[in-house]
């Protein structure tokens, strides 16, 4: 049960920085066969599995094939990293308490989709990126870590994405090591880290 599955659509690098961080990584799971981040998972002697959503009926049915893959691993935790599906409720529910995502602002602003776009639309001054605890609405749920990232005047989507994703890349290992290591506590929606450990970070 200490181990943890990662679920991802493409790139797969927030996968990657788990890995790299030496976390237990027991399988990537993709719904795109064609997802780059399974061929560096099966490369490092990762067990890889792809249920296409395409072969499904309904949401239902899709979540329903994921979680069988999933629970083949009787994973501790279950880390979404650039899973690009809306799950259904049931999903969520099975999984409550032990499934993370990582969101590229900073929620509850710029929830959904081109986060990084409206981030500079939006003339914000800081963006950033949110490890949080999957509840059935769409990029809500209890907020594990953040990390705060500067705009500049001179940054376009890109640049910005960039920036952020050096910062997921360090809150997303360190919330799955948290709660790997049994140190999440959820109060009243709110998350407390065990011990002296800051939930925040500034990348200036
Ligand atoms: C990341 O920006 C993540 O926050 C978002 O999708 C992107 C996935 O990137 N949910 P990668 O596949 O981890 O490289």
């Amino acid at each position: 049960m200490n181990n943890m599955v990662v679920l991802i659509s493409g790139r797969g690098s927030n996968m990657r920085a788990m890995v790299e961080a030496g976390l237990p990584v027991a399988a990537v799971i993709s719904n795109r066969a064609e997802a780059a981040g399974l061929e560096y998972a099966a490369g490092r002697g990762i067990a890889t599995a792809v249920v296409s959503h395409r072969g499904y009926a309904t949401r239902e049915a899709f979540d329903a094939a994921l979680a069988l893959a999933v629970d083949a691993f009787h994973p501790g935790l279950v880390a979404l990293a650039g899973f690009m599906r809306i799950l259904s409720a049931g999903f969520v529910q099975r999984y409550q308490g032990r499934l993370l995502n990582i969101h590229p602002s900073l929620l509850p602003a710029f929830a959904g989709l081109d986060t990084h776009a409206r981030a500079l639309a939006a003339g914000v001054k800081l963006h950033g990126c949110t490890v949080h605890f999957v509840t059935a609405e769409l990029d809500h749920g209890p907020i594990v870590v953040q990390a705060a990232v500067p705009v500049f005047v001179r940054d376009d989507a890109t640049s910005l994405a960039a920036r952020v994703l050096a910062q997921e890349h360090r809150i997303y290992p360190q919330a799955a090591r948290w709660f790997l290591d049994g140190k999440l506590v959820i109060e009243n929606g709110i998350v407390r880290v065990n011990g002296d450990h800051p939930q925040q970070l500034y990348a200036p």
